[in-house]
């Protein structure tokens, strides 16, 4: 039987020199694939009370869109700056080089409601901690960060943990 790991390609070299590409198109791909990811990924958290599922651009939003439907709740988007057309609230997160800028639209969580983050790949965790600024920023509480892939060794389960977050991976790579 095929894990999670199998149906995720490895490209080399992308987008640089050096870089070992996880690619997970070809576990969306998949239909077999797919469904044990959005099963996986919301498995620890049927359970408990949800009231949004939050998606980090742009492979986030494909698994919280499918995570969001399974549980019966909405779904909300963090995009890159400048795409979102109503009134937004900011964060910046540092990249490996340079600075980039995530945003919200400010009226897309309520004080007080329990939100389950989630994203394709943890790395460094830069982008899933802004993510979670903008959140808690609103007063809505992160009660879970899933992703499909977990990269330890560039410490941001680590970061995630020492916020107090709950971190949900389904499979690592060492060595990236
Ligand atoms: C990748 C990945 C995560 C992020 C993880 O997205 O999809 O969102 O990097 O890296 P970090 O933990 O070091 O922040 P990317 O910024 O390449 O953009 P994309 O998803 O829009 O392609
Ligand atoms: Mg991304």
């Amino acid at each position: 039987m095929k894990t999670i790991q199998d149906y995720i390609r490895t490209i080399p070299d992308f987008p640089h020199k050096g870089i070992m590409f996880r690619d997970v198109t070809t576990l969306f791909g998949d239909p077999r694939g797919f469904r044990i990811a959005i099963n996986q990924l919301l498995h620890p958290y049927a359970g408990q009370p949800i009231d949004k599922v939050v998606g980090l651009e742009a492979r986030g939003f494909i698994l919280g869109g499918a995570i969001a439907h399974q549980l019966s709740v909405g779904f909300v988007p963090i995009r890159k700056k400048g795409k979102l057309p109503g009134t937004t609230i900011e964060q910046s997160y540092t990249l490996e080089y340079g600075e980039a800028i995530v945003e919200v639209h400010d009226d897309a969580l309520q004080p007080g409601e329990k939100i389950l983050l989630v994203d394709d790949l943890l790395a460094t965790g830069g982008t899933a901690e802004a993510g979670i600024k903008l959140i808690e920023r609103m007063g809505a509480e992160v009660v879970g960060c899933a992703f499909i892939i977990d990269l330890p060794d560039l410490g941001g389960r680590a970061k995630l943990e020492k916020l107090g977050m709950d971190v949900h991976a389904l499979c690592q790579f060492e060595g990236d």
